[in-house]
């Protein structure tokens, strides 16, 4: 059951191969100095890099470079990005590369001018933004976080081992985000996978939350069957165009605000995810593997009508002669099954946590209520624990 509803959602996308041919005509709407925002390296090695300079220097564009955003952007690097961005005076900013440098760029849109600790008043105080915001726009080079249409921004702060993110208003979408799937041919086995199962998480954890069966419900499902269908496909085939446009056109939908309409949501994979990777550094979408099928097995009595809908019209499992719980549990096996076809990792252990990080990872993990479980720090040290062995 859908209540009232208000859906906007301002970012503009151009989608498909070359893609890119649109930049020139999107720069017009802005001013002259660009901030450009990348990551390690990726897209030097590419010759994205050159081609969008290119493109920038052709549109009469200032550049002013910030480069080297690494993956789970950090505090330091954002006084850095807003610095660049003071000294330049700029107008846009333009974000080419992945989830974190999307994130990176919006946070520095929404801190360079702000008067405060941007890390305080948006990430610990979560307060909205009440300063002048710089326009961004994305190049996509790494599908996974839906950051290419929505207002989320995760900061990482070391000294304290917190990993937090801010989901900002419209007034932070990017403007427009530019997605060829042909860019993500390049990306590591490694973080492709990372990001397939990024996306399973996402619509995961809106699915499997309220009572409700809502048209949300379904459309989930079938991005769902559409990203397992393709993701089978590019683990073999990481150059097969359908598989991968499919993957990225289900990833920018899967977190884009549109299916959590009718939803309550907890986020309580990424709240753990999002310590694990606070204390470890780890690949965001194998944080979230890591622990998605023990957290799985520890809600399902609770939502277990969703798990059994779940196991049928996602996993297949013909419920013929079955009970509820066993069919429910054939859907968790199935999924597992997937996870281990496309190898994600099923252990935080695989990514560096030890025993002395466990009761840090439950400290910095905040609880949210709206799934089927609240729950509490002794539960998730459980969960954490048995991802350990
Ligand atoms: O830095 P470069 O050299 O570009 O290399 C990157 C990086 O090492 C590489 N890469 C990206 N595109 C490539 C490529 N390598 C070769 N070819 C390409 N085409 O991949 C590595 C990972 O990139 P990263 O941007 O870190 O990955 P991802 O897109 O998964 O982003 C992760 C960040 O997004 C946050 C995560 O917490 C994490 O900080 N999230 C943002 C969300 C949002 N905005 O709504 C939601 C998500 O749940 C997530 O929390
Ligand atoms: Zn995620």
């Amino acid at each position: 059951m859908l209540g009232s509803i208000i859906y906007s959602n301002p970012t503009k996308l151009y989608f498909g191969e070359n893609s890119i041919d649109f930049l020139k005509e999107e720069l017009a709407n802005y001013g002259d100095n660009v901030l450009l925002i990348y990551g390690g390296g990726s897209i030097k090695k590419s010759g994205l890099y050159d081609q969008v300079v290119s493109i920038l220097k052709a549109s009469g564009k200032e550049i002013f470079e910030d480069a080297g955003v690494m993956p789970n952007p950090t505090v330091d690097k954002l006084k850095e990005g807003c610095l660049r961005a003071k000294e330049g005076n700029v107008d846009f900013i333009l974000a080419v590369g992945g989830g974190s440098v999307c994130d990176y760029a919006k946070a520095v849109s929404v801190s360079a001018h702000c008067d405060e600790d941007p890390w305080e008043k948006y990430f610990l105080r979560m307060e909205d933004v009440d300063n002048k915001i710089i326009p961004v726009g994305c190049i996509l080079t790494m599908v996974g976080t839906g950051s290419e249409m929505n207002g989320g921004a995760v900061i990482t702060n070391h000294e304290t081992k917190l990993k937090i993110g801010h989901v900002f208003g419209e007034n932070v979408f990017p403007k427009f985000s530019i997605l060829d799937p042909v860019y993500t041919y390049t990306l590591p086995q490694y973080q492709m996978v990372a990001g397939f199962f990024d996306i399973m998480s996402h619509i995961l954890e809106q699915y499997f939350s309220g009572e409700d069966d809502n048209t949300s419900d379904y459309i989930m499902e079938g991005l769902l069957k559409s990203l397992i269908h393709s993701a089978k496909i590019a683990v073999k085939n990481p150059t097969d165009y359908e598989a991968r446009s499919n993957i990225m056109w289900t990833a920018t939908w899967a977190l884009n605000t549109l299916v959590a309409k009718g939803k309550t949501c907890d986020w309580m994979v990424h709240m753990i995810g999002q310590s694990v990777g606070a204390y470890t550094d780890a690949t965001h979408g194998m944080t979230l593997s890591a622990i998605s099928i023990l957290y799985y097995k520890w809600i399902m009595p609770y939502g277990l009508k969703k798990f059994e809908r779940y196991a049928i019209n996602v996993w297949n499992v013909n419920p013929e002669g079955k009970t509820s719980l066993n069919i429910a549990q054939e859907g968790l096996e199935r999924m597992e099954a997937f996870m281990q076809e496309i190898g994600v990792v099923l252990s935080i252990k695989e990514l560096g946590v030890t025993e002395e990080m466990i009761d840090g990872i439950v400290a910095g993990c905040p609880i949210f209520n709206g799934g089927y479980k609240v729950l509490d720090g002794e539960d998730i040290k459980e969960i954490l624990l048995e991802s350990m062995k």
